[in-house]
């Protein structure tokens, strides 16, 4: 009893210790900057986050509608999901990407990206365990193992190696302690696409150490030039060390729906789904159909998304050289990553833009240590409002 009593507990809203170590999402506190800065009658141009601004393609909303109006659809959803959704995403995975998905015990749907990439982290990794997180990166590889208690360990993209990591780097101990690999290309936030023999690689350490890879494919739709993404999945050996989760938020432009799929290996899914019956109750089922209506819709509506985005990109990299700041236009992606200009941190340069031109561009920093030293701007704004930011960049920053 004397024990209880002279424990100090802690107050009562106070979080756990997990949530406790991870920073505020940082887009949260980006969107409380420009909400100040709106409150006060500035017309602040966003381009920091990555949210399509065009609406999702006709006929996934009209699946959606008959869907939605369907009283059958409207219990409780299976978390294993739809066989004709399970169906789709393996049809689609063998024309789009030539790899073979059993429909059965290979594809289940996530509640979009995020989600599905979290709850990797909670299905796999202990107090102890080690995530092998890039850097710079999307922030759930590394928030994600911390709320699981788990420790991400940072893996540098290198500005040298096109942004990949350079795999045979990693320490020997990091390697003993990794449970999961996240990988991501096209690449946020760097726009980088795979470079030839990085999955293949990731494969063969994936093997030697008992590492799952997690191919984070949220942007192989959109992509520029030519340029045809591959899915990790085709690699071979992919689906005996790995799953790839494939989101329908960017290249259907479905942020909002909460939509996505995890494909690969079974025994892996399997255990995502243990954790998921236990967690969630699944996807709605009209939500299911309307990704089905997406991903054996026709493919036009993607291609003019690419288009757009392509025009947009060039008027931003047109922009950037202009005011000094060299940078390559990316070939996937909805994202220009350019280094900040001589005298500049990430955060001190973002913040010149803001101040000056009243545009919204991501500093580097946010997406880890190796991102110092550069910004990222996004592709989803309406065109004029694109048009603006590059003339104020001009006329502000030259
Ligand atoms: C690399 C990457 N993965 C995942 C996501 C989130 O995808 P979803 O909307 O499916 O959760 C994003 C969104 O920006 C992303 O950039």
């Amino acid at each position: 009893m004397a024990a209880t009593s002279e424990r100090t507990k802690r107050p009562l809203t106070e979080p756990s210790r997990r949530l406790g170590a991870v920073p505020v999402y940082m887009f949260a506190e980006l969107e409380r900057r420009v909400a100040q800065k709106r409150a006060v009658g500035i017309d602040v141009i966003s381009l920091g986050i990555g949210d399509p601004d065009r609406p999702t393609y006709p006929e996934i909303v009209e699946a959606m509608q008959v869907a939605v109006a369907d009283p059958a659809n409207h219990r409780y959803p299976s978390n294993r999901g739809r066989e004709e959704f399970r169906r789709a995403f393996a049809d689609y995975y063998e024309e789009r990407f030539g790899t073979h998905i059993d429909p059965d015990t290979e594809v289940m749907p996530a509640l979009g990206a995020k989600e599905c990439i979290y709850h990797l982290c909670v299905a796999f990794l202990d107090p102890g365990d080690v995530a092998l997180a890039a850097d710079p990166g999307y922030p759930v590889y590394t928030g994600g193992p911390a709320l699981a208690g788990a420790e991400a360990v940072l893996v540098p993209l290198l500005p040298e190696l096109e942004f990949a990591p350079d795999l045979d780097r990693i320490a020997a101990e990091d390697l003993d302690r990794g449970r999961v690999m996240f990988l991501n290309y096209p690449n946020n936030p760097t726009g980088a696409v795979a470079p030839e023999g990085l999955f293949e690689r990731a494969i063969e350490l994936a093997r030697e150490h008992e590492i799952l890879v997690v191919h984070d494919n949220a942007y192989s739709e959109t992509t520029y030039d030519g340029y045809v993404a591959p899915s990790f999945l085709a690699t071979p050996g992919a689906k005996e060390v790995g799953v790839e989760v494939f989101s329908l938020s960017k290249g259907f432009n479905m942020t909002g729906w909460r939509c996505a799929a995890i494909l690969g290996n079974g025994d892996a899914i399997a255990s995502y789904w243990r954790l998921k019956t236990n967690v969630d109750s699944g996807m709605f089922e009209a939500v299911q159909m309307a990704a089905t209506a997406a991903v054996t819709g026709p493919r036009g509506p993607i291609e003019e998304m690419n288009a757009i985005y392509a025009r947009r990109r060039d008027l931003l990299v047109d922009a950037l050289r202009d005011i000094g700041v060299e940078v390559k236009p990316p070939k996937g992606t909805i994202y220009v990553w350019a280094p900040v200009p001589a005298g500049h941190t990430s955060a001190s340069f973002a913040e010149l833009v803001l101040e000056e031109a009243g545009v919204v561009v991501s500093p580097g920093s946010m997406y880890g240590p190796s991102g110092e030293g550069f910004f990222r701007i996004s592709l989803t704004a309406p065109d004029d409002r694109i048009a603006e930011a590059v003339t104020r960049l001009r006329e502000h920053l030259a």
